[in-house]
């Protein structure tokens, strides 16, 4: 079968490593399971990837404040260990598709479990990648304000890299990104704008597509678990191609259907690219006798009025991943 001009795709159609650089043509949609979708991807074509997995959250009710979240089709329930290897797969098959020098940008969070800690480096350690950076997201909102702990209000983004060679550093980041620094702020995506239950904020696809690929063009971005579509949408404005995937046919349409529409949703993007300007160069400040050295705030940053938005809106079920 001729795969170049389909966008959507089923995984049963699909042959071993049939995704190429060559058959890509605009970007592929696949509806299936990521462990074997990922399968039908050959090697090192993939120059950047970001997902958020499912958490493995047992689908129980963990706070007070959140309903759960409950996907389409799929029931966020395994044995811990069977969900942690699952994982190590995945990120193993994410490795082999990505391009040496290529990046993958993981969302994940600190569970507990009856008191035990689950940390996301518990697996990331048995993977091939090389851990470049934890990224903590201040999502300004905590789920559950039982006091058994101090309330959770961030997750964590790792910066997954496949080096070239035996080189593990890679590049560097240009200023006007690495300044965004090592803390990203931002409340989650609005449950009535969305109703996929754990949404990405547009921001955040864009923030690292915009960081690792620049001005590139076409570079190729991979969502291995799609849901709503966030990363194709971010990838489509910025002009990249895009692959996604994703077990539900009903995300896939709502993918579909925001793809089709995602001219609305530049203005977020350009909101995003604000950020990434340099208002004053590293000679211009020290001309000028100001900071050149530790990084400090702004005064707006130091405002931030996302911090107004603590515990509003905190029945909204996209608010407890
Ligand atoms: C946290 S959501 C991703 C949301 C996405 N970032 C967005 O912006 O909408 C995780 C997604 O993974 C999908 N999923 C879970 N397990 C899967 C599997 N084994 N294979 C494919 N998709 C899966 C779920 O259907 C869900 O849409």
């Amino acid at each position: 079968m001729n795969i170049t001009n389909q966008h959507l795709l089923k995984d049963d159609s699909l042959k071993a490593k049939q995704i190429t650089a060559e058959t890509f043509g605009e970007g592929k949609l696949i509806e299936g399971d990521t462990l074997n979708v990922l399968s039908k991807i050959d090697d090192d074509i993939v120059n950047v990837g970001v997902t958020s997995p499912p958490y493995n959250k047992q689908e129980k009710q963990k706070g007070w404040l959140v309903k759960n979240v409950v996907y389409d089709v799929y029931k966020d329930a395994l044995p811990e260990p069977e969900y942690q290897q699952n994982q190590v797969d995945v990120l193993n098959e994410i490795y082999r598709v990505t391009a040496p020098g290529g990046s993958f940008f993981y969302n994940h969070k600190i569970r507990w479990h009856r008191g035990n800690m689950y940390h996301p480096m518990d697996w990331l350690r048995k993977t091939a990648w090389t851990v470049k950076q934890e990224i903590i997201w201040d999502r300004a909102i905590a789920g559950n304000i039982r006091g058994w702990r101090f309330w959770q209000v961030e997750e964590r983004i790792y910066w997954l890299y496949k080096p070239i060679g035996n080189y593990l550093i890679g590049k560097e980041l240009k200023s006007c990104d690495a300044k965004l620094t090592s803390i990203w702020r931002g409340v989650p995506e609005n449950g009535r704008k969305n109703p996929h239950p754990a949404p990405f904020p547009l921001w955040l696809p864009a923030r690292v597509i915009i960081s690792i690929l620049g001005t590139e063009p076409q570079g190729i971005v991979l969502d291995p678990y799609l849901g709503s579509g966030t990363t194709a949408v971010a990838a489509k404005l910025l002009e990249h191609k895009h692959i996604g995937i994703d077990r539900s046919e009903a995300y896939m349409k709502m993918t579909l259907d925001r793809l089709g529409n995602a001219a609305s949703e530049m203005p977020k993007i350009h909101e995003e690219l604000a950020l990434h300007e340099v208002q004053t160069t590293f000679k211009e400040r020290k001309s000028k006798g100001k900071n050149v050295g530790k990084y400090r705030p702004t005064d707006s940053e130091k405002d931030d009025e996302q911090r107004n938005f603590l515990f509003q809106g905190t029945t909204d079920s996209e608010l407890s991943k």
